[in-house]
């Protein structure tokens, strides 16, 4: 979609592009992210207040903030605000801006960490900003039933445009502001935040992205440090008594067979695959491959190079594997698919879409795959799972609307 379809918002150094992501580790926490054209006097301050309150009764936060600069681009004031101490389960309003241009948005904080507390996650990758990204986030938006994204990276595909155009990271923001200013965004990177251009002198990996969406690594309270260290120790906090269900976000599928970007996730997987059995994660969600793909549950940890045993085998411990980067990008659908489908792949279409993953209880996840086709959010793929830590051996049951 042109620059033009995301005029900045009206008003006086009105705050546009605004998003909102977790900010801790137990959900009292929402970081605040915004951008301002001017820095001025008040620019930086987020009120809130619980929405059955009184609004005199405001808390507000202080955000950091910065520029920056890429070729011939000067970026607006990127703001963010860490707010801390919320109520679980609790509707907040909250405001930015000054003056006539004050905006005011809402959102509604995660219950109360259990066991068997339901919430559903909208899924959503390689989105862009084209005519299908815009039909794949109103399809999510339509339902009411998603709390949260889980976004599998690539977000605004600026690096297709000449000289990254930066704008295209400003219309981006105001693109999935309807959304993202009202329930957090949980974002991984892909490789389209990377915006290394030494031809222009840009040579900072993932300088817009880092400057713009920020995430929570602090409330990890890891330092910024290699990936392996982290996941180690990541791993490790899950108490799958008290947080029943442990999903990954990767950017490159591991399991994935179509031709585009085959195999791109095998080093990945290589390293990292026998923890996620061992820890007995229930999905992988990964983007990257503009299509749609979910596995059986599969490992392919045996192998050491001398016993021949190098194919995938089906694996109760193994976590299901979802490729759903088909947000809908400029750079159109990935469809050329291996054949015959290998038998690790349960089912794929080269259609746009989104997913949700209604969490019920500590056993039971209800996974649905909806495509844009016929002009409505249409169920084409969808599965009961069971939860690997509560029901390790039980085989998945396809639900009613499934076609495979
Ligand atoms: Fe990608």
């Amino acid at each position: 979609m042109p620059l033009e379809t995301f005029p900045p918002p009206a008003g006086l150094n009105a705050p546009e592009q605004v998003h909102i992501t977790q900010g801790d580790h137990n959900g009292r926490g929402m970081i605040i992210s915004w951008v301002t054209p001017i820095n001025d006097d008040g620019s930086n301050i987020v009120k809130y207040w619980i929405a059955t309150s009184d609004k005199s009764t405001n808390l507000s936060a202080e955000a950091s903030t910065t520029s920056y600069r890429y070729h011939d681009y000067t970026s607006g004031f990127l703001h963010h605000a860490t707010i801390k101490g919320l109520e679980y389960d609790t509707k907040y309003f909250y405001e930015l801006g000054t003056g006539r241009s004050t905006r005011q948005f809402s959102f509604t904080t995660p219950p109360k960490v259990g066991p068997d507390v339901p919430y559903t996650f909208g899924i959503m990758g390689d989105l862009g900003q084209t005519y299908a990204s815009n039909q794949t986030l109103y399809h999510y938006m339509s339902n009411p039933k998603g709390q949260a994204v889980l976004f599998v990276g690539d977000l605004s595909y600026a690096d297709d445009h000449p000289n990254h155009d930066q704008r295209k990271w400003d219309s981006y923001g105001r693109f999935v502001e309807p959304s993202a200013a009202y329930q957090p965004w949980i974002w991984a990177a892909g490789n389209h935040e990377i915006d290394f251009a030494q031809w222009i002198g840009e040579t900072q990996a993932f300088k817009p992205y880092m400057y713009r969406y920020h995430v929570p690594y602090r409330a990890s309270q890891n330092k910024y440090t290699p990936q392996n260290s982290w996941l180690e120790s990541e791993l490790k906090k899950v108490n799958r008594e008290e947080t029943p269900w442990l999903l990954v976000l990767v950017h490159s599928p591991w399991y994935n067979s179509n031709n585009y970007h085959y195999m791109e996730g095998e080093s990945m997987r290589v390293t990292f695959e026998p923890w996620f059995v061992q820890n007995k994660v229930d999905i992988v969600f990964a983007g990257h491959v503009h299509a749609y793909e979910r596995s059986e549950r599969v490992s392919n940890i045996k192998y050491n190079i001398t016993d021949g045993l190098s194919s995938p085998i089906k694996n109760p411990s193994a976590p299901i594997y979802i490729t759903i980067g088909d947000g809908g990008n400029i750079e159109g659908i990935a469809n050329d698919y291996t054949y015959p489908q290998p038998s690790y792949s349960a089912y794929r279409e080269a259609s746009f879409g989104h997913a949700m993953l209604e969490i019920k209880n500590r056993t039971h996840a209800l996974y649905t795959w909806h495509r844009n086709q016929d002009d409505e959010p249409v169920v084409a793929d969808s599965l009961w799972v069971k939860n690997r830590y509560f029901l390790p051996e039980e085989d998945e049951t396809l639900s009613g609307n499934s076609r495979d």
